[in-house]
């Protein structure tokens, strides 16, 4: 059984496809390795950030930290969010009790000063949010001046309409 659910149309399915909570762990170890995320996507984001070392990077939407991790080990200040208690939690167990993470919904006000951070990386988040406009107008807020956003979304699924 995958450990996110198929094919969804309506709101309702995906409300579902969007409630890490019941599934983080699932989630978690199938996306490990596997083709699209460990081959794929995560190198993609990582390789668009660069050298990284020394910069002070949010991970908007962190997950279980896997890029949180690839960063930090690549020299970087990282700061993770998610708005997933569960998923927070299975990235605490990654990266250690000193790693700064939190719950927050990037729909929402961020609990980050102006100015925080050189770089934010959103990787395979953004999709989720129906209206992008308060979401980017405070990643910019957050970010520096001349800050990057780093950022991938899912490509939409294949219709036959
Ligand atoms: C596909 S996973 C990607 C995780 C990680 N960024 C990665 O690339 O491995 C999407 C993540 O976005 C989080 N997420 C979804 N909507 C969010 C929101 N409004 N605010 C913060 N995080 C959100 C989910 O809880 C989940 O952990």
């Amino acid at each position: 059984m995958p450990a996110v659910p198929e094919s969804s149309v309506g709101a309702a399915d995906e409300a579902v496809e969007n409630d890490y909570d019941s599934f983080a762990e699932g989630y978690t170890a199938e996306t490990e390795t596997n083709l699209i995320n460990g081959y794929y996507a995560r190198p993609a984001i990582v390789d668009l950030a660069g050298d990284v070392a020394g910069r002070q990077v949010l991970d908007a939407g962190c997950g279980s930290g896997p890029i949180f991790a690839a960063l930090r080990e690549r020299g970087a200040i990282v700061t993770g969010f998610d708005s997933s208690a569960k998923m927070v939690e299975l990235a605490r167990r990654r990266l250690g009790t000193d790693a700064a993470l939190r719950v927050a919904d990037i729909g929402s006000p961020l609990p980050f000063p102006d100015g925080a951070f050189d770089d934010v990386v959103a990787s395979l988040v953004l999709h989720y949010l129906k209206d992008w406009t308060a979401p980017l107008a405070e990643l910019r807020r957050v970010l520096k001046p001349g800050g990057r956003l780093i950022m991938s979304v899912n490509h939409s699924r294949p219709c036959n309409t």
